[in-house]
Parts: structure tokens; sequence; C-alpha cells
């Protein structure tokens, strides 16, 4: 009786021992991966540069974002999110930061693609700064792991610029 009590305690002690052991082994392999994404993002065409009623300027642009994000996927790899952000420097801020499409890459299967869209989210500023103005690219991307730390990084595409005028 007591000794089997005893075994069973041992064996379980054991058993959630070796499972943490190996979720630790886990998410150390997985910093050891060191990605290599790459992404390219053309703007095809701006359909629309306004100033809205509110005096904001509003863009809606036609995209194709290419992105191989294969290199991110491991065995310890839930799942991906991504965003591509519009981003600038105004007089009042420094960093300007605009979301215009995001996605959830689910497996590697998919981490490779090319899509042809326009802005998903409203391409606003906070004013009117937007004529003429230069802005990068950036697209963003969160890795969700099995077990471990999350973690985010980034690949900024520059030399982009807004038409001087609107239409
Ligand atoms: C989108 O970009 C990819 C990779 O740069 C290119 O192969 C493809 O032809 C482009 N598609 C359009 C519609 O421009």
């Amino acid at each position: 009786m007591h000794s089997f009590g005893y075994r069973a305690n041992a064996l379980l002690t054991f058993s959630v021992m070796v499972l943490a052991l190996m979720c630790a082994m886990a998410s150390l392999s997985d910093n050891l991966n060191s990605p290599s994404p790459s992404a390219n993002v053309q703007v095809l065409k701006v359909n629309r540069f306004q100033k809205s009623t509110q005096g904001n300027d509003e863009v809606s642009m036609t995209l194709n974002i290419s992105a191989n994000l294969q290199s991110l996927f491991t065995w310890n790899t839930k799942q991906v999110f991504v965003f591509l952000a519009a981003e600038y420097e105004t007089p009042k801020n420094s960093l300007n930061q605009v979301s215009l499409w995001d996605g959830i890459i689910p497996s590697i299967e998919h981490a490779k693609f090319s899509i042809h869209t326009t802005n998903k989210y409203r391409f606003t500023d906070q004013g009117s700064n937007l004529r003429g103005k230069e802005y990068d690219l950036t697209l963003h991307w969160h890795v969700m792991p099995k077990t471990g730390k999350m973690f985010a990084d980034k690949l900024v595409m520059t030399g982009f610029r807004l038409p001087e005028e609107y239409r």
C-alpha cells in the first residue's frame, strides 16, 4: 500500500520533471534558430488621396505584399501574426504608425505569399501632413510558440512617397 502510493508519486514527480525539461529544451532550441525572413512591398496604385471633412488626410492604395516568412517556423511555432504599417514622421510625432493590413499565418505552407490588396484598414493622418510625405512600409511579425516566450521583429522598407496633390 504505502510503497505503491510512494512509487506513483515518484513516477508523477519524475514525469513532470521530464516534461518541464522538454519544454525548456524546446524553447532553448527555438532560440538557436536565427530566422531570415524577406519581404517586398510595392504600392501599385494610389486610388484615392483626399482630406476628409474632419481635415485629416486619407489614402487608399493598392499594395502588392510579398514575403517569405518560412524561416520563422520551427516545430515549436504555433502561428505567426503579421501586420504591415505605414510609418512616418510629422512635426507633432516622431513616429506615426498606421496599420494597413494584417494576417495570421497558421503554418509554414502559408508563410510564403504574395497578396494583391487595397489597404484593409484606413490610412488616415491625424492632420493634413501627407502631401509629398516620405514614409516607410514596415512588416512586423509576432511569433507565437507552442511553449516559451513570444517574440517579435520587423523588416523596414524605405523610400515610399505620397503624391504632392490630392486626387
Ligand atoms: C508582386 O510582387 C511579386 C514579387 O516582387 C512579383 O513577382 C509580382 O509580379 C507582383 N505582382 C504584381 C501584380 O505586381
